[in-house]
């Protein structure tokens, strides 16, 4: 059994595969707006001080754990106790459920891509916004195209689907965001980007700020649904966890930063807002790129790049519950991964179809879209790192030591991951909930 299980190539193509899970839309599209929402800098100082202190610690754990384990994540669980089973099926759930309405977003995203190619000539980018994401038969055509795109990558496997999704992937990403980012410097006032993202405004310091910002940290790390323990599982044994971990991290701050370089400058420098939310991508930049020369093909440029970071992530979701499908459930990765489309598009699809026909279908008062990412984002992320970090380390007994030579940082971990995580987990929740 233990030697049926897939395995990384290398260490290297094992960190590329967790910087591709990590580096997704929550650094391009989410990190930016946020980050504006909640005054720029003193977000960001914020943000990579909890990523250093606090969310480094679930982020080692949950790659340590899948390492010892070597299992899909509710078998792992319920070798830990049987009791644990149920915490473990909530993973690949919340996988199934996060990648429902990730996936549109990633429709949407080839739709951009196509248009960029064709010159529309469009006027208002927020009227064609609103108008395209309530056109039924396109979001749904775009959203399976997404989906099956992260399905062939994952039926084809660890080495031959996930790696090389992220080994021809991300160059192309890291390439093409550091054109864009010279493009956006070129731009005249640029300076004015930089000295929001960089100059820091205390006054907007607050307590909403605050969990703001450690949402987005555990969000962009891909911490809470189980994708990092999935792929800790693959690793062999041989491999320090500490030096992938900082590696990941770094990796992934870098990106949202130079995303923010790409993205604010450009703002900036044509007098715009920089709060405008979600649209801020999919509104702000469009008519940016109609106001520039060679503007389409600078938009195409931009919306591959998305896609790149969309897709490797993509994979990275769905290959939870696949792993659970495959060694739990006895299925051929093909047959599990079959299933699997079957079921996101049955979610997906009508969360597509809450921007416009089902409209008024309400969860909770919610849109099925608004819905699926309130219970993922603010409930089951948190709670699926909560319960991860209690397992680890209380039932686990996972030690610093066994992961960190400095003793005193080891000790500390000890305590973050016995108490300061999970009390910190519980405040995020609390207020989410609100
Ligand atoms: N981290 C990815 C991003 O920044 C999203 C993502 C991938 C994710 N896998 C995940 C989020 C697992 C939570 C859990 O876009």
């Amino acid at each position: 059994m233990e030697n049926n299980r897939p395995s990384w190539t290398s260490r290297f193509s094992f960190i590329l595969a967790a910087v591709g899970s990590a580096v997704g839309l929550g650094n391009i599209w989410r990190f930016p707006y946020i980050m504006g929402q909640y005054g720029g800098a003193v977000f960001l100082v914020t943000y990579l001080l909890l990523i250093v202190t606090i969310c480094f610690i679930p982020l080692i754990t949950e790659l340590a754990a899948g390492k010892f384990l070597k299992k899909e994540i509710i078998s792992a669980y319920e070798s830990i106790n049987p009791k644990f089973k149920l915490l473990g099926y909530m993973n690949p759930i919340t996988g199934i459920l996060i990648s429902s309405f990730y996936f549109i977003v990633g429709g949407w995203i080839i739709n951009y891509i196509v248009l960029s190619f064709s010159n529309t000539g469009i006027e208002n980018h927020a009227e064609y916004f609103g108008t395209f994401t309530q056109s039924p038969v396109a979001t749904s055509v775009y959203t399976l195209l997404f989906l099956f795109t992260c399905i062939f990558f994952a039926a084809r496997g660890v080495k031959k689907g996930i790696e090389f999704a992220n080994n021809t992937l991300m160059p192309m990403f890291a390439v093409i965001l550091i054109c864009l980012i010279c493009f956006s410097l070129s731009l005249p006032n640029s300076h004015l980007g930089l000295e929001y993202m960089f100059k820091p405004d205390f006054s907007k310091i607050s307590g909403h700020m605050f969990l703001a910002a450690l949402g987005q940290a555990l969000f962009t790390l891909s911490i809470g649904m189980g994708a990092l323990f999935t792929y800790g599982s693959y690793i062999k044994d041989d491999k320090s966890i500490l030096k992938s971990t900082y590696t990941i991290i770094l990796s992934d701050t870098m990106f949202a930063l130079l995303a923010g370089i790409m993205i604010f400058p450009a703002i900036f420098s044509f007098g715009l807002e920089p709060n405008s939310g979600a649209g801020l991508v999919f509104v702000t930049l469009p008519y940016i790129f109609t106001q520039i020369p060679h503007g389409n093909l600078i938009s195409a440029a931009f919306f591959i790049l998305l896609f790149a970071a969309a897709i490797t992530s993509g994979i990275s979701i769905i290959e939870v519950p696949i792993a659970s499908m495959v060694e739990r459930f006895k299925l051929s990765r093909t047959k599990a991964c079959v299933t699997l489309f079957c079921l996101i598009a049955a979610i997906a699809i009508p969360a597509t179809l809450s921007f416009g026909v089902l409209g008024d279908l309400k969860l909770f008062g919610k849109t099925i879209f608004d819905f699926l990412d309130f219970i993922t984002s603010n409930i089951l992320m948190p709670l699926n790192a909560l319960f991860l970090c209690l397992i680890a380390g209380w039932a686990l007994k996972l030690r610093g030591v066994t992961l960190i030579k400095n003793k005193f940082f080891a000790k500390l971990f000890d305590i973050g991951l016995k108490f300061v995580v999970p009390a910190l987990l519980i405040i995020l929740l609390y207020f989410g909930l609100k």
